[in-house]
């Protein structure tokens, strides 16, 4: 991997702009009448990776945020029929992208509708498509994340003892998390890297977008001061090397913090059944991934991941996400309400290809199991969640 392959350029910037990472946290219940609009674009073309390297201190983050609890259910919702709200709010989302065909990388590959990354398409095991649909459902999933940091983009805390000069965004997707970060810290040189190019055009100054392969040698130049990885789970087939790797490229006393769901999901009362569709879709959806070589509980072992490879104050934090609408707490309330319009529109995202392809399933019985799954999905007597497991480690100084 290295500091000189080819930039993600041509994207047209989506139109407007997502509600601030720093925004205030606001703890009202309220459900999704239209999701969060697209990834922002900013100012003009970036710079070199490393070249802002700035030396004013940036803002310290707020003490990290406690983990999920218990989480009681919403005792108004026990009679409830499943909503059904969910559909419509999701054909409300619309950003319209343009993309320019410049060379292979843009040459998608596509499938059963959908279109999938062509970079190393024959040796990654990342199984999820790159459309706009997935595009708009990963900005989406972007707000439900830091809503439940209460508006925070991490949990650990670089950036509080020491300026953070230059930061890695593995794994970037559409870039909107390195476009936040780049955007609440103006001094800090932002470098975001995917196996597509789906990064907007029109970004911060300082953050820059490049095509490459995590599981790769990692050849920068320069170290960095804080690397994140937010839900690779089912992308890396050797967490272990990306851990190293991560150590092997930060300075003394950076961090390396990974974000993942785990599954399968889970309740903590008994309201999820073994034979609901959910739990079999997504215990198929686990075995698939394991035959892929990028199991989807990758998040089990991060914590050793990152002792192994010689991290320091190794800190594993638990959240939640509520399937649905169903606790009664507002903040997981509204989190769920999100995960619900994110989890239906993930679906087929996340099925098409591992159902047909690794477990051999033709589309038709997928689109079944998943008319079933969507139904469980809106069912709010069952108090299941998605545990995200947050892990982070320094570097010793
Ligand atoms: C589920 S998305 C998460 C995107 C982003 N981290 C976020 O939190 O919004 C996973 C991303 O990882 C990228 N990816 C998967 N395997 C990769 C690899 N080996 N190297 C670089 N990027 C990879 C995919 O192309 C996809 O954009």
């Amino acid at each position: 991997m290295t500091d000189s392959t080819p930039a993600a350029k041509d994207t047209a910037a989506p139109p407007t702009s997502p509600p601030p990472a720093t925004q205030a946290a606001t703890d009202t219940a309220a459900p999704p009448a239209s999701p969060p609009p697209a990834t922002a674009g900013g100012s003009t073309a970036a710079d070199a990776p490393g070249s802002p390297a700035a030396d004013a201190p940036a803002p310290a983050p707020a003490p990290a945020p406690a983990g999920t609890g218990h989480l009681e259910a919403d005792p108004n919702l026990l009679d409830e029929e499943p909503n059904n709200d969910a559909d419509s709010s999701i054909s409300a989302l619309g950003a319209s992208y343009t993309t320019s065909v410049m060379s292979s990388i843009y040459k998608f590959r596509e499938e059963n509708g959908r279109t999938y990354h062509a970079y190393k398409a024959d040796e990654s095991t990342y199984f999820m498509p790159n459309d706009e649909r997935e595009t708009e459902r990963l900005d989406l999933q972007h707000h439900l994340s830091i809503r439940m940091l209460d508006n925070r983009l991490y949990v650990c805390p670089a950036g509080k003892d020491k300026p953070l000069k230059r930061v890695l965004d593995c794994g970037t997707g559409t870039g909107i998390w390195a476009i936040d970060f780049a955007e609440e810290h103006p001094d800090t040189a932002v470098v975001g890297v995917d196996l597509s190019p789906i990064q907007p055009n029109f970004v911060p100054p300082n953050v820059e977008f490049f095509v490459d392969d995590l599981e790769e040698t990692w050849t920068y130049h320069t170290k960095f001061d804080f690397i994140y990885a937010r839900f690779l789970t089912g992308s890396i087939r050797n967490w272990a090397k990306l851990a190293r790797q991560a150590f092997e490229n930060l300075n003394p006393g950076g961090y390396f913090e990974v974000c993942d769901p785990l599954s399968p999901i889970k309740s903590d009362d008994g309201t999820l059944k073994e034979d609901s569709a959910v739990l079999k879709w997504n215990n198929l959806l686990l075995e698939g991934s394991r035959k892929l070589g990028a199991s989807l509980d990758s998040a089990l072992q991060y914590e050793q991941h990152l002792i192994d490879a010689g991290f320091q104050n190794v800190t594993k934090v638990e959240y939640k996400w509520p399937i649905n609408g169903w606790p009664s707490d507002a903040k997981y309330k509204e989190v769920g309400e999100w995960n619900l319009v994110n989890m239906t529109q993930a679906l087929q995202a996340l099925s098409l290809m591992l159902f047909t392809n690794v477990l051999g399933w033709s589309v038709v019985e997928v689109e079944t199991l998943l008319a079933q799954v969507r139904k469980d999905l809106k069912n709010r007597a069952t108090h299941a969640y998605w545990p995200i497991y947050v892990v982070y480690g320094q570097k010793p100084e």
